[in-house]
């Protein structure tokens, strides 16, 4: 799909954020500035997480309190050095969502939900949903509807 803004991005999130449940993971590609992390403030207003989701500068994992927790990984400082955040141990007890996946290649779980985020243009992006198991393909196939 395409969005125009970045209003439209966090729409996006939301409406994706509904449907999550506990244990589901995703994972988002994208350039820097694309829009993964605006995506993810949609996934926090369908949580009712009051707290601001932002992408600080040295944090690789923030967890916030909503309707269910929300697990917000960027990997882009462990730039490849192998380092597991142990996603499997809070995987269970809410949603993960992963920035830069690339460099946590080694750690990510057998299934997810892919989301690759390109910039069109300053204002548009094109958002591009790859799940990967059945569970995600039946999460994608609900959002159709
Ligand atoms: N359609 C759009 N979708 C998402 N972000 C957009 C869009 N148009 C403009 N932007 C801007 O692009 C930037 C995306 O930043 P951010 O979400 O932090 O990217 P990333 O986490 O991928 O590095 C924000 O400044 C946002 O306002
Ligand atoms: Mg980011």
């Amino acid at each position: 799909m395409i969005t125009h803004s970045a209003e439209e991005t966090i729409q996006t999130g939301q409406k994706i954020g509904e449907k999550l449940q506990a244990g589901d993971v995703l994972i988002l590609k994208g350039d820097l500035a694309s829009g993964k992390t605006t995506f993810t403030k949609g996934i926090g207003k369908a949580l009712n997480i009051k707290e601001v989701i932002n992408s600080p500068t040295f944090t690789i994992l923030k967890i916030y309190e909503g309707d269910h927790a929300l697990y917000h990984i960027d990997a882009y400082r462990l730039e490849n050095n192998l380092y597991d955040l142990g996603i499997d141990e809070y995987q269970p007890y809410g949603i993960t969502v992963i920035e830069w996946p690339e460099y946590y290649e080694s750690f990510l779980p057998e299934e997810y939900l892919e989301v690759d985020i390109k910039e069109l243009s300053e204002e548009e992006r094109e958002i591009v949903f790859i799940p990967h198991g059945t569970h995600y393909e039946e999460l994608i196939k609900e959002m159709k509807c």
